[in-house]
């Protein structure tokens, strides 16, 4: 019980590294899939990879959103600089953001363009949007910008984690690492 105090619950670990993970295989993935002269075989797995771990990764993020709205976060160190929270709390949000604007835009630009989601379409579920195909590429911008912020901000927030892992060992990252519980 007296973890709970100082960390955050397990539920909202197991879904921050889920999304992690998939955060993690979904760039790559992207960053891949897109270039020229790929063998056909692996641009098709990629895609068919990408589109449908992105739509369950969304649900696994909207179930995320909901349970930190509804469960507060452990309260920081004390001798953490307010500036470094702010840094913090304005980080984090802007994560939040962009996890939602990926798989969104990524959605707008596969259903406006015309393809298959091949999950959804095997579930019977239609698509959300009508064929339109600047709708579809502006959908497709937006998703190249928000993907190159996304990279830049994960960037810093692992950079952060690991200086207080290794450097600072002042029990922000134990808050969110499931092994152990101590700094
Ligand atoms: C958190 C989730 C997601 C991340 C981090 C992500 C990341 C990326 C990245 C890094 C690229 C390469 C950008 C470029 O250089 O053009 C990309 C491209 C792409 N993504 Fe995603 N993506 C996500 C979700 C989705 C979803 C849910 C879909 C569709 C259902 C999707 C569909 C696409 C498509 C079609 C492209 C190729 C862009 C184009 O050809 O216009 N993405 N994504």
């Amino acid at each position: 019980m007296a973890d709970r105090a100082t960390r955050y619950g397990t539920t909202a670990q197991v879904l921050h590294w889920l999304v992690a993970i998939g955060i993690l295989l979904m760039i790559p993935a992207g960053l891949i899939m897109v270039r020229d002269g790929l063998p056909r075989a692996l641009q098709d797995a990629l895609f068919l990879f990408h589109k449908n771990i992105g739509v369950v990764l969304f649900l696994i993020v909207v179930l995320r959103i909901v349970w930190r709205a509804t469960h507060p976060a452990p309260p920081l160190p004390p001798q953490m600089p307010a500036w470094q929270r702010r840094i913090a709390a304005v980080s984090h949000l802007a994560l939040y953001v962009l996890l939602v604007v990926m798989p969104v835009t990524g959605y707008l630009r596969v259903r406006a363009g015309g393809y298959p989601i091949e999950a959804l379409d095997a579930l019977g579920v239609p698509a959300m949007v009508a064929r339109n195909k600047a709708f579809g590429e502006a959908a497709s911008q937006v998703h190249e910008v928000a993907a190159f912020l996304l990279i830049g901000l994960l960037a810093m927030h692992i950079g952060a984690a690991l200086h207080h892992a290794l450097i600072r060992r002042d029990g922000v990252w134990s808050r969110m690492w499931p092994i152990g519980g101590r700094d």
